[in-house]
């Protein structure tokens, strides 16, 4: 009953340009694809434009990054109106990187999620352990802060409007992926954990995406686990092939 939702993060990668040509070729696949949600995140710099090509399919448009203020003396910083005036309609938030170099902890990630549900804005909140933390067994300690944490304060329905992403750091960019059962292990309690914070019938609404080396070779089974909703996409997005393979991929 959960839409899956397929998400390319292209971090800070592709020029205009580049955002342009990639996601015209993705449009002459996926155009009218129905049956998963699909989202490109390209950088900032690119966003209006990913936005004007995609105009007519079924293709929608986020953003890495924002600030949970609306205007105001914030050097570098964009706000969740800012986006929203251009037609993106997703955001990513409290991404492991920004988390890891730019020092956002729970508190921010909450602020900002609870700034892009007042805007309208998909918030797609990122958790996951490093690997010192998983072999020191604490995987479901470190999830449980990070989604108490990032999700505090949230009324139901802006719950099930929030996707979550589990993303091991351990398996981002490493080649590394989760074993499915790995995954599926920690989706389920994440659920679990929505269920405490809010009631059964949101956990069951909320989407749950898997990201860490997720290629079109292992897409499918990953995406096959019942807890399992769609997918956080890194490198494999940045290439038009393997992200079109791993959409379909999230096809029921
Ligand atoms: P990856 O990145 O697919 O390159 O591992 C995932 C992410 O960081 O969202």
């Amino acid at each position: 009953m959960r839409k899956p939702i397929v998400a390319g993060n292209w971090k800070m990668n592709k020029t205009v340009a580049d955002a342009v040509t990639l996601v015209s070729d993705l449009k002459l696949d996926l155009a009218d694809l129905l049956g998963v949600d699909i989202v490109v995140c390209p950088p900032f710099t690119a966003l209006k434009s990913v936005v004007d090509t995609v105009s007519g399919s079924r293709i929608y448009v986020g953003a890495q990054n924002m600030h949970w203020e609306k205007s105001g003396a914030f050097t570098g910083e964009i706000s969740a109106e800012m986006l929203r005036e251009i037609y993106v309609h997703y955001v990513i938030l409290g991404h492991s990187e920004r988390r890891q170099y730019f020092g956002e902890t729970d508190e921010i990630v909450n602020k900002k999620t609870k700034a892009a549900h007042a805007a309208n804005l998909k918030p797609i909140v990122c958790v996951g352990e490093t690997l010192a933390e998983r072999e020191g067994g604490n995987t479901f300690a470190v999830i449980e802060k990070q989604v108490r944490g990032s999700l505090n304060g949230l009324t139901k329905m802006e719950l099930t409007n929030t996707i979550v992403a589990y993303e091991p750091v351990w398996a981002i960019g490493t080649g590394k992926t989760a074993t499915t059962a790995q995954a599926q292990e920690v989706h389920a309690h994440i659920r679990k954990l929505l269920a405490a914070i809010s009631d059964d019938t949101t956990a069951q609404s909320v989407r749950i995406q898997y990201g860490g080396s997720v290629k079109a070779s292992n897409a499918k089974e990953l995406f096959s686990q019942p807890d399992i909703d769609g997918g956080l996409i890194g490198g494999a997005s940045l290439e038009p092939r393997s992200f079109i393979e791993i959409v379909k991929a999230a096809l029921k």
